[in-house]
C-alpha cells in the first residue's frame, strides 16, 4: 500500500503480527496534504479506539529514538543522501523517507502495522518483530545500507535481517516513491518526510545527551543550523536588495558586449575586404577548393550570402601551447588552478615577450569556466577576434585527452577547427559563436551533467559528440529550411526538401574531412570511423526543428518504459540527440544576461530573412516581419520557451536531474518579455 493507506489504527483492529490481514483497498501514491499533518490525522486523534497489541520492538528500536537518520554515502567523500526511520506521530504508521542531496528530491514508504506484516510474509522473513526491527535499526544506525534508484521515480533500499541466536538471515527491501522534485515540489511533503524527522532525531540526541561532550555537540549542531539559516536569511535578502542594481547593469554590459562584438565583426569583414582588393581575388573555402579539382557540383556557400568570403584565421600558436600544457587537468590540478602553468618558466618568457599576456591571461579565466552552464563564450569571441569556436573545441579535445587517445595529429586538429570555426557565416544568430555556444553546452550536459556516465559513453561517442556540436551549423546562410524549400534552392534540390540545411552542415563537415590536410578521424580505425560517424550524422541531423516533435515523444516514451540508457545503441544516440538538441536552443534557459546577447541576434537574422522574403514577395514568415517586431517578438519569445524550450529542459532534468535548475532560468527569461510587455503597455 502506498502513502494515504487508509486502514488506520483504531478504525480496523490490526491482525496479529505476521498474520496476513485482508488487503484494505489502496489509493494511488498522493504528497501528504491528506494525510499527514492535515486534519484527517487530528480526526482520526478523536476518533482513536485503546490500542489492541504492539508489535514487540517496534517501540525500542524505532520509536524512542523519535527517528534514525543514516547519511548515505556513494563514495568515501559524498553524501548521497539521508534515509530515515520513523513512525508517524498520530497513525503510529512506519515511515521510510529518503531525501538525495544533489537533487533535492524526496521518496517516501509508510506502512500500517498490517501492511508492514503483509510485507513482511510477502517477502519471507520469517522472524518476529523484535528481531525484525533490531535488525533494521541497527543497519541504519550503522549506515550499513544504501539507497537505489529504481526507475525515475522510485528509490529502493535492502536490509538483512539477523537474528543472533539463528544461523540464518533474510533480505528485506523497501521501495519509496517520489513524494517531492524540484519539479514538483511539495511543502508538505518535504516538512512531513524530512524535517519532521530531522527534528525529531535531533530532539531525541539533545534528550539523551544531557551532559558532556555529547550534550555540547548537540547543542552546538543546533546552533550551527540557526546561524546557517540566519546566514541564508541575510543573503537572501542582500540578493534581494542588489537585484535592482544589477539588472540594469547587466543589462547594460550586454549591449556593450553586442556593440564590441559586432563592431569586431565589422573590422574582421573589412579585413577581408581590404585583404581580397589588395590580392585581387576572393579567397575559396576549402571545400570550393576541393571541388575546383572536378568535383560534382560546388557546395553553395555564398549563394545567399555574398559578402561571406571564408578565411582560415591563424590562431594564437601561444595560447594553444598554454592549452595544451594545461590540459588535460593532471592529479591535483584543477580549472581553478589553470593559470599557474602560464607562470611555467618556458611558458613565461616567451608569454611576456610575445607581449600576448593580456590576451591569454583572460582567456584563461574564461576557460576557468569550461565546466559551467554560464561560461562566457561571447567575453571568448570578444577577446579572440572572432576564435570561440576554435579555442573551445581544442581546449576540449585536450582537456578531453582525445587527441592523446586517438594520436590525432595537433597540426591536422589546427587545420580541421579553423576551417570549420570559417565555414560558419557571419550571420547575426547562426554564426561561429553559436557553434561554440553548442559545443560548450553540449559538453556540459554530456561531461558535468552525467550523460557520459549514464549511457556509458565509449570515447569515439565522446569525440563524435563535441565534433557534432562543433559543426552542427556549419556554412549555415542565415536563411532556414522552410526559405530554401520555398525558393527552391540548389540544397532543397540537393535534400528533396528533408531537413535541408542539416544534412547540408554534415554532409560538407564530411567533404571537408576527405582531406588527409583536414582528417582528424585519420588514426581510428574502420570500426571507430564508423562509429563516430554514425554517431555524429544522428546528433546534426537532429537538430532540425522540423523533426523535434517525433525526437520529443520518442525520448518521453523511453523514459517511461527504461532506466537503462545504455546497452541499446538507439537509447544512447537518442540521448546524445537530445543533448545536442537541448544545448541548441539552451540560449532560454541560460542566465538572462547572456539570453538576452542571443535574443537579439536571432531577431536580428529573423529580420534579414524576412526583408528577403519580402523582397521576393513571398509572404513573410511568422515572427520575421521587422515591422511588427514591438508586438510580435516578445509574444513568440515567450511562446517558444513555453512550447519547446520548457518541456525539453523538463525532460531532459528528469533524465539529468543536476540540470533542474535551468527550469527557473528559463521561467525568469519568460517573466523578462513579461516585464518588458507590462512596461510597453503602461
Ligand atoms: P536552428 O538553430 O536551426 O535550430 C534550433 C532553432 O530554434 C533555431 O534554428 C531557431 O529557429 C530556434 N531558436 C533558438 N533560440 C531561439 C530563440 N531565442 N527564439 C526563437 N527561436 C529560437
Amino acid at each position: 500500500m502506498g502513502i494515504g493507506a487508509s486502514t488506520r489504527k483504531g478504525q480496523t483492529p490490526p491482525p496479529p503480527p505476521d498474520v496476513t490481514p485482508t488487503k484494505p483497498e489502496t489509493p494511488a501514491l498522493q504528497e501528504p496534504a491528506a494525510q499527514s499533518t492535515d486534519g484527517r490525522e487530528l480526526e482520526s486523534v478523536a476518533t482513536k479506539a485503546p490500542e489492541v497489541h504492539k508489535l514487540l520492538g517496534k517501540d525500542k528500536y524505532v520509536k524512542e529514538y523519535g527517528a534514525i537518520a543514516m547519511e548515505d554515502r556513494n563514495s568515501k567523500k559524498a553524501f548521497q543522501g539521508t534515509l530515515f526511520l520513523f513512525c508517524a506521530r498520530i497513525t503510529d504508521d512506519i515511515i521510510f523517507t529518503y531525501r538525495d542531496h544533489a537533487t533535492g528530491s524526496v521518496f517516501a514508504k509508510r506502512f500500517t502495522d498490517e501492511e508492514l506484516g503483509e510485507e513482511k510474509n510477502k517477502q519471507g522473513v520469517r522472524f518476529t518483530w523484535a528481531p525484525f526491527f533490531k535488525s533494521i535499526a541497527t543497519a541504519l544506525i550503522k549506515s550499513r545500507t544504501t539507497a537505489v534508484a529504481a526507475g525515475v521515480n522510485a528509490k529502493t533500499v535492502s536490509f538483512t535481517i539477523v537474528n543472533k541466536d539463528t544461523p540464518i538471515s533474510y533480505p528485506f527491501t523497501v521501495t519509496m516513491d517520489l513524494v517531492s522534485s524540484k519539479q514538483k515540489p511539495s511543502r508538505k511533503a518535504f516538512f512531513l518526510y524530512v524535517m519532521e524527522p530531522l527534528s525529531r532525531s535531533l530532539q531525541y540526541s539533545r534528550h539523551r545527551a544531557t551532559e558532556g561532550t555529547k550534550g555540547l555537540a548537540t547543542v552546538q549542531m543546533e546552533c550551527n543550523i540557526k546561524v546557517c539559516s540566519a546566514a541564508a536569511e541575510l543573503h537572501k535578502r542582500k540578493v534581494e536588495e542588489l537585484l535592482p542594481l544589477i539588472r540594469p547593469l547587466r543589462e547594460e554590459s550586454a549591449v556593450c558586449s553586442h556593440v564590441a562584438m559586432t563592431l569586431g565583426r565589422d573590422v574582421r569583414n573589412m579585413e577581408r575586404h581590404i585583404y581580397d582588393q589588395k590580392n585581387k581575388k576572393i579567397l575559396k573555402h576549402p571545400l570550393d577548393a576541393l571541388y575546383d579539382e572536378g568535383g560534382a557540383q560546388y557546395f553553395q556557400h555564398t549563394m545567399w550570402s555574398p559578402e561571406h568570403r571564408p578565411r582560415e584565421e591563424e590562431p594564437d600558436e601561444l595560447l594553444m601551447e598554454c592549452i595544451r600544457a594545461a590540459f588535460p587537468l593532471t592529479n591535483g590540478s584543477t580549472l581553478e588552478s589553470i593559470s599557474n602553468v602560464l607562470e611555467q618558466p618556458n611558458l613565461k618568457k616567451r608569454i611576456d615577450e610575445n607581449g600576448n599576456r593580456n590576451l591569454i591571461e583572460e582567456a584563461f579565466e574564461i576557460f576557468k569556466g569550461i565546466d559551467r552552464w554560464d561560461y562566457d563564450t561571447i567575453q571568448l569571441e570578444i577577446i579572440t577576434n572572432g576564435n570561440a569556436l576554435f579555442y573551445t573545441t581544442y581546449l576540449l579535445l585536450y582537456k578531453m585527452d582525445l587527441v592523446a587517445y586517438f594520436q590525432m595529429d595537433d597540426n591536422v586538429v589546427r587545420n580541421f577547427l579553423v576551417a570549420v570555426q570559417s565555414a560558419y557565416h557571419p550571420n547575426p544568430y547562426h554564426n561561429a559563436m553559436h557553434g561554440a555556444d553548442v559545443t560548450q553546452i553540449n559538453y556540459y550536459i554530456m561531461i558535468v551533467a552525467g550523460l557520459r556516465e549514464k549511457c556509458m559513453l565509449s570515447q569515439e561517442e565522446v569525440l563524435a559528440s563535441i565534433i557534432a556540436g562543433a559543426v552542427h551549423d556549419f556554412d549555415h546562410p542565415g536563411l532556414n529550411n522552410n526559405f530554401h524549400s520555398r525558393t527552391n534552392s540548389f540544397l532543397a534540390t540537393l535534400y528533396n526538401d528533408r531537413s535541408i540545411l542539416e544534412n547540408h552542415h554534415i554532409a560538407c563537415t564530411f567533404e571537408l574531412l576527405r582531406s588527409p590536410r583536414y582528417d582528424i578521424f585519420a588514426p581510428l580505425n574502420a570500426d571507430q570511423k564508423q562509429l563516430v560517424r554514425d554517431t555524429m550524422l544522428e546528433m546534426v541531423l537532429a537538430t532540425d526543428m522540423g523533426n523535434h516533435a517525433k525526437i520529443f515523444k520518442n525520448f518521453t516514451v523511453r523514459m517511461s518504459e527504461t532506466s537503462d540508457w545504455h546497452s541499446k545503441k538507439d537509447d544512447v544516440r537518442l540521448a546524445l540527440s537530445m543533448s545536442i538538441k537541448m544545448a541548441d536552443i539552451s540560449n532560454c534557459a541560460r542566465p538572462n544576461h547572456i539570453y538576452a546577447e542571443w535574443a537579439k541576434n536571432i531577431s536580428k537574422e529573423f529580420y534579414l530573412q524576412g526583408d528577403a522574403e519580402r523582397k521576393l514577395q513571398l509572404s513573410i514568415s511568422p515572427f520575421m516581419d521587422r515591422t511588427k517586431e514591438k508586438e510580435e517578438f516578445p509574444k513568440g519569445q515567450i511562446s517558444f520557451m513555453m512550447y519547446i524550450v520548457q518541456p525539453m529542459i523538463e525532460a531532459i532534468s528528469e533524465f539529468l536531474p543536476s540540470l533542474s535548475f535551468g527550469i527557473n532560468l528559463c521561467n525568469e527569461n519568460k517573466d523578462y518579455w513579461r516585464r518588458k510587455q507590462e512596461a510597453g503597455t503602461e
